[in-house]
């Protein structure tokens, strides 16, 4: 045991002495804890991938958005700043996975670490925010593949296999399915509440069924937030309630995908998963904001008129001077205080939040 202690030596000093000037940082040289991050699904967790579509109206790549970020810069995240793709990559030693669409050299070594295949706007189903708007799971997933075929030429098969098993995939998504079914007269795909929740559930199913194909073997998936809380829903309440029968839907939702994971785990056994309940989160830190440092957790921070709700965040709008004390960022979505904790929940969190494991845990497995 003694020969293991740091001796406080006149050479350990000048060592440190030495790492220091070096501008030796711990949080940046953390260990890669996967070798990269793909990232699928909505706004949530989209760093760009919608400001490439010309006729899409899901957009963040102008002001007020970005108001945090580096150099106060647009960035097509619907944030003031970051959101929690970029958080969770920070977590896992990682660089922020690029926007798939912002990259124009289709090459392995573009890929190596990770890619973010999120938009604005989409959902599970097909018809979820589709009309140009945004990309669709079913798409995302397809240039995926199209990722994976580059790869293969380069790594070959089993490389690619052997890189990908250890890789972390991240899907945050269905938010958009149930507001569209609220919000929205064309009930296309989905009709009633009852029907489209277990559609999205058949469509997850084999969404991560064809990710596992491709090789995923660790994947986080997250359920569908409390949706009925957001600035937009509460407008529908006189005394800006959340909209329960919205959030009682999400709830179901994410009840049944929770079951569906492990009915996919017992078919491929070789599949590691975290579901992350999103929905208790929110619940848990709208009940209690001060435990969290919140102040506001009902009207958005950016935005015009009641709760800066009944016009989203454009250039023209107002926008609050404390970000950090706000739960939403725009009528939607949260601010970047919000998906810092959320991301720091779904790494680290408790077994309240993350069954059967966090994602920590599911980096090691
Ligand atoms: C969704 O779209 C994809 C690609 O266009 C198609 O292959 C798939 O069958 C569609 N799924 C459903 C359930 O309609
Ligand atoms: C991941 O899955 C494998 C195969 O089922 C299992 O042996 C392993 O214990 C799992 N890892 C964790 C951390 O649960």
């Amino acid at each position: 045991m003694e020969g293991r202690r740091v001796l406080v030596t006149k050479k350990n000093i000048i060592f440190f002495f030495v790492i220091s000037l070096l501008g030796w940082n711990p949080e940046l040289s953390e260990a890669q804890m996967a070798p990269a991050l793909f990232i699928f699904g909505d706004s949530q967790v989209d760093v760009g991938n919608n400001n490439h579509l010309l006729l899409s109206i899901a957009k963040a790549d102008f002001p007020h958005n970005g108001i945090d970020f580096a150099r106060q810069q647009p960035t097509g995240r619907f944030s003031n700043g970051k959101n929690a793709a970029d958080f969770l990559a920070k977590k896992i030693g990682l660089s922020s996975s690029p926007a798939y669409l912002s990259l124009s050299d289709e090459t392995h070594a573009s890929y190596m670490n990770g890619v973010n295949f999120a938009s604005g706007g989409s959902g599970i189903l097909n018809s979820t925010g589709y009309y140009g708007k945004s990309i669709r799971l079913t798409e995302q997933i397809h240039n995926f593949f199209k990722v994976h075929q580059v790869m293969v030429q380069k790594m070959g098969s089993n490389g690619v296999e052997k890189h990908f098993s250890k890789s972390l995939f991240v899907i945050v998504t269905g938010s958009n399915d149930i507001l569209d079914c609220f919000e929205s007269e064309s009930k296309d795909e989905t009709g009633k509440p009852r029907e489209l929740v277990d559609l999205m559930i058949n469509y997850m199913k084999s969404h991560v069924k064809k990710l596992y194909e491709f090789g995923a073997r660790k994947v986080l998936v997250a359920g569908v937030g409390a949706v009925g809380c957001v600035p937009r829903l509460r407008l529908r309440s006189k005394t800006h309630e959340c909209d329960e029968e919205v959030n009682s839907w999400a709830a179901k939702y994410n009840e049944q995908l929770k079951a569906t994971l492990v009915e996919l785990k017992s078919e491929l056994q070789d599949l590691n998963y975290s579901f992350f309940d999103l929905h208790a989160i929110m619940q848990n830190i709208i009940r209690n904001p001060t435990a969290h440092g919140f102040k506001e957790v009902k009207a958005a921070c950016c935005g015009i008129g009641v709760l800066r709700a009944k016009i989203p965040c454009l250039p023209i709008s107002l926008y609050c001077p404390n970000r950090k004390n706000h739960v939403f960022w725009d009528l939607y979505h949260p601010t970047e205080a919000m998906a810092r904790i959320v991301a720091d929940a779904i790494f680290d969190g408790p077994s309240e939040y993350s069954v059967p494991m966090n994602v920590r845990q599911l980096v090691l497995a």
